[in-house]
Formats: C-alpha cells, sequence, structure tokens
C-alpha cells in the first residue's frame, strides 16, 4: 500500500542523502534497478549499500543504524514520497517512459541536489495527460486506470 505523497520532507530511518551519492558517479539505475524494464523503479537493498559501508564510514552513527538492519537481516522501512491514494486506483509503470527517454528529473527534479527526501514533481491526472497529449500517448482511462 503506498502513502500519499508527503508535502514536507519525510523523515527517513537513515540520513541518506542523494546529492552526496550522486557526487561519486553512481547512476540512478544502480539503486533503482528495475526503472527500465518494470512498472516499478525499486528501492535498493540494504545489501547494496554494504557494498560500500562494510568498509566505508563504518564508525559514523549513521553507518552504524544501517550496519544493525544489514546484520539483522532487515529491510531499511523508508517512508515513501511519491505515490497516489489508493482509490484512484492509478497504475504508473517505469518502463515505457524510460524507454521513451523521458529523463528521471523530468518527472522527480533534480535529485543531484536533493539531501533529504522531498516530493518536488507533483503528478495529478492533468500533468499525466498534458505530456501524453504532447507525446501523442495514450489518454485511454484504462492504461492509467485498474
Ligand atoms: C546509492 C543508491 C541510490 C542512487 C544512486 C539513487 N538513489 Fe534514489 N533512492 C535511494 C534510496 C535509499 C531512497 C530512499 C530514501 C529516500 O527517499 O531518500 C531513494 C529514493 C528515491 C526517490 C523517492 C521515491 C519515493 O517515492 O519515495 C526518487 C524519486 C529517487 N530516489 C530518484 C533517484 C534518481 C532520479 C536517481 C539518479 C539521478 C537516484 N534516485 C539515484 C537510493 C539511490
Ligand atoms: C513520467 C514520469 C516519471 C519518470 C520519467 C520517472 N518516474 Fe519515478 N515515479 C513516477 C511516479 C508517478 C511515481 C509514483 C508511482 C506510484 O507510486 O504508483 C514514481 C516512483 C518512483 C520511485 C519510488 C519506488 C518505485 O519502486 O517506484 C522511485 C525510486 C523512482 N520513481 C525513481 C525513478 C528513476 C530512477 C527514474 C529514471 C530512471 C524515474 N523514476 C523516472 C514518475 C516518473
Ligand atoms: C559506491 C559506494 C556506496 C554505496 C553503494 C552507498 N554509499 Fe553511502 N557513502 C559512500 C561514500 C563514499 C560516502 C562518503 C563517506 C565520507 O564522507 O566519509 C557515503 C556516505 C553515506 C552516509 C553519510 C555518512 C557520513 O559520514 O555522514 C550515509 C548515511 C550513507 N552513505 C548511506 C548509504 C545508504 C543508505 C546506502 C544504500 C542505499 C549507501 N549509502 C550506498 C559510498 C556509498
Ligand atoms: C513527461 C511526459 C510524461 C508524463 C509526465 C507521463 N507520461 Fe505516461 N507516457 C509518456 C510517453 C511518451 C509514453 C509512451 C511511451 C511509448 O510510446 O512506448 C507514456 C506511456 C504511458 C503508459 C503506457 C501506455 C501503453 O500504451 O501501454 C502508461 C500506463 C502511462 N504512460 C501512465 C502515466 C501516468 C499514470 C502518468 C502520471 C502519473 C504519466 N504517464 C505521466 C509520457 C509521459
Ligand atoms: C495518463 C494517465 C491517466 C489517464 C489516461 C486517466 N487518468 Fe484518471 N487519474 C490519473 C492519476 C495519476 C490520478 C490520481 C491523481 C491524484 O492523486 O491527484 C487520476 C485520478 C482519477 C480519478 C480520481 C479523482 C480523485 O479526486 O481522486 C478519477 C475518477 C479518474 N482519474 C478518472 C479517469 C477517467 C474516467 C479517465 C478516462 C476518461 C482517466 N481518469 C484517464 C491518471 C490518468
Amino acid at each position: 500500500m503506498v502513502a500519499r505523497a508527503a508535502a514536507a520532507p519525510s523523515v527517513q530511518p537513515i540520513a541518506y542523502s542523494h546529492k552526496q551519492h550522486l557526487a561519486l558517479g553512481l547512476e540512478c539505475l544502480d539503486c533503482h534497478s528495475s526503472a527500465d524494464t518494470s512498472a516499478a523503479a525499486t528501492l535498493p537493498s540494504v545489501r547494496k549499500c554494504m557494498l560500500c559501508h562494510a568498509k566505508v564510514a563504518a564508525s559514523n552513527p549513521e553507518i552504524r543504524k544501517l550496519a544493525a538492519f544489514a546484520a539483522n537481516h532487515r529491510e531499511i522501512p523508508w517512508q515513501r514520497v511519491y505515490g497516489f491514494p489508493p482509490e484512484a486506483l492509478v497504475k504508473f509503470p517505469h518502463a515505457p517512459h524510460v524507454r521513451a527517454s523521458i529523463a528521471c528529473d523530468r518527472c522527480h527534479g533534480d535529485m543531484t541536489k536533493a539531501t533529504t527526501a522531498e516530493l518536488q514533481v507533483k503528478h495529478t491526472m492533468g500533468t499525466c495527460l498534458g505530456c501524453h497529449r504532447q507525446y501523442k500517448a495514450t489518454e485511454d482511462c484504462a492504461a492509467c486506470h485498474y
């Protein structure tokens, strides 16, 4: 079940910063690995974080919290930022958008500046349809709704 998009920055269980990690040269798909093949972009497993953080900054308090999730075989309960109310019965698939070369930042803003989890772009039926008209993509109710 997806939480309603938050207007204020979400307080995350670990103080993860996109800005800091993207500056290392990591790509979006390194962590959101299904965005070009599936409906969900997916969030990375704690195991992915530990590939680096088993060594990198291991004594930092935030990284100790991270390591504790990993040691207990628990995923990090990230607060979701984007999403629609369940009653709107929306289905949003990433893959056709990424394959159509629509950049992540068009729908999520400039993540290279994001230090907290924050909704940067508001999506409504109007914003979906506005772009679909521009690209001559589908306006069929059943494409976007269950
Ligand atoms: C090192 C791994 C990593 C990389 C690289 C990364 N992300 Fe993330 N991303 C995360 C984690 C962890 C979260 C959950 C915490 C948060 O929301 O900040 C997340 C959350 C998000 C969210 C919020 C999803 C939601 O609904 O809560 C968006 C949007 C996002 N990332 C987009 C991007 C884009 C675009 C890029 C490339 C420019 C990118 N990410 C690169 C790890 C990564
Ligand atoms: C056409 C707009 C659009 C584009 C392009 C787009 N996203 Fe999204 N993204 C969304 C919407 C809308 C949601 C919320 C979907 C939902 O919850 O049903 C979302 C959700 C997410 C999430 C939350 C977790 C999940 O599994 O979906 C992540 C992470 C994310 N996007 C990353 C990315 C990355 C990385 C890219 C580029 C490779 C990207 N998005 C491109 C609109 C977009
Ligand atoms: C490719 C290697 C790599 C991956 C993968 C990675 N990180 Fe990092 N992370 C770093 C580096 C390098 C730093 C900067 C460390 C420093 O400044 O001492 C950092 C810094 C951090 C910090 C701040 C630590 C501090 O010193 O303040 C947090 C928190 C963090 N990462 C969480 C995560 C999480 C959560 C994930 C998984 C979603 C992740 N990282 C994945 C390399 C990585
Ligand atoms: C920035 C432009 C843009 C935005 C914003 C956008 N879309 Fe799209 N969407 C496209 C394009 C272009 C395609 C067609 C890709 C293709 O032809 O394969 C597409 C395809 C789709 C498809 C697949 C349709 C099919 O024929 O299978 C669905 C479903 C969809 N979008 C839903 C949404 C929803 C829901 C939103 C809003 C949350 C949204 N889109 C926002 C550009 C956009
Ligand atoms: C391109 C994607 C797209 C298409 C096509 C589309 N919708 Fe939507 N629709 C959405 C999204 C996204 C939302 C959720 C908006 C939000 O949460 O603000 C939504 C919300 C709704 C809602 C709920 C409104 C509310 O107040 O929550 C209804 C009813 C609805 N759509 C009906 C339709 C009908 C009928 C059609 C066909 C004529 C249609 N939609 C076509 C994307 C689409």
